[in-house]
């Protein structure tokens, strides 16, 4: 029923998957889940405690007490921690600089992967993050790994601070874009990595509707198989 299939979007940070992907999930009226909110949400709420990231059990304790809302708005997605909006709060570099830290603990990703596939039931669902396509939904009907060039993407950002009137500086930009590849890339629990069966899009090239109709593309070809 293409009405619940699952669609399965990773790849690097800053590749295009959260921007395409919510235009996805708007086009065919799915539900769309941000997972690398989630993952944002437990890194402010540890450096809010002041908890040490690197303890796995000092984190596990702190997601176990939190709940994590994705609400889907018409110009975008809000989310919460308990009560509190954090939309903007989980977006910072403080954020984004020690959020792969957390996410490298086992029986963090494990919690994540469980409420994920939670908010994954009876829907139909466009699902972005790093490990959708190979843990989360191995059974995906529609699975795609998003990637550009390092340099693309760090000018995607660079132009994404500038237009928020942020300060941005393109090298420093670079330069935490190959950091976060390589610790999510290389950690032990369910790294970044390729689906077996996943569609490879570079978007380095491309625009946001010319991905999007890509994807629509693969779609429309796994319903009518
Ligand atoms: O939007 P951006 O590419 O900057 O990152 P994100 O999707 O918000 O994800 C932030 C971080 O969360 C990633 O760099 C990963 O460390 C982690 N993450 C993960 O480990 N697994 C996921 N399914 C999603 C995010
Ligand atoms: O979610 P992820 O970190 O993979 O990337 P994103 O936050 O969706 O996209 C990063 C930036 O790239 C956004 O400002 C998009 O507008 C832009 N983008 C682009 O310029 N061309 C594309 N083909 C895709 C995204």
């Amino acid at each position: 029923n293409s009405k619940t299939i699952a669609i399965a979007i990773d790849g690097p940070a800053a590749a295009g998957k959260s921007t395409v992907s919510k235009l996805v999930a708007k086009k065919l009226q799915f539900v769309y889940v941000d997972t690398g909110a989630m993952y944002r949400a437990l890194t402010l709420t540890a450096l809010e405690a002041g908890a040490d990231l690197e303890s796995e059990n000092a984190l596990l304790s702190l997601l176990q007490s939190i709940d994590i809302v994705l609400m889907q708005h018409e110009d975008g997605q809000k989310v919460f921690v308990n009560d509190k909006d954090v939309t903007e709060a989980i977006r910072t570099n403080e954020v984004t600089n020690h959020v792969s830290i957390a996410a490298k603990h086992a029986l963090v990703r494990e919690e994540m992967v469980k409420r994920q596939k939670k908010l994954a039931a009876n829907n139909g669902i466009v699902m972005d993050g790093r490990d959708i396509g190979t843990r989360v939904l191995p059974d995906a009907e529609v699975k795609i790994f998003m990637v550009a060039s390092v340099d693309e993407r760090a000018e995607r950002r660079y132009k994404e601070n500038i237009s928020k009137g942020y300060e941005a500086d393109l090298e420093q930009l670079k330069e935490d874009i190959r950091l976060r590849d390589k610790l999510d890339s290389e950690r032990e629990a369910s790294p970044l990595v390729k689906a077996e069966d996943a569609v490879e899009i570079d978007t380095t090239a491309l625009s946001i509707d010319g991905v999007v109709d890509k994807i629509l593309a693969v779609v429309h070809e796994a319903i009518g198989r």
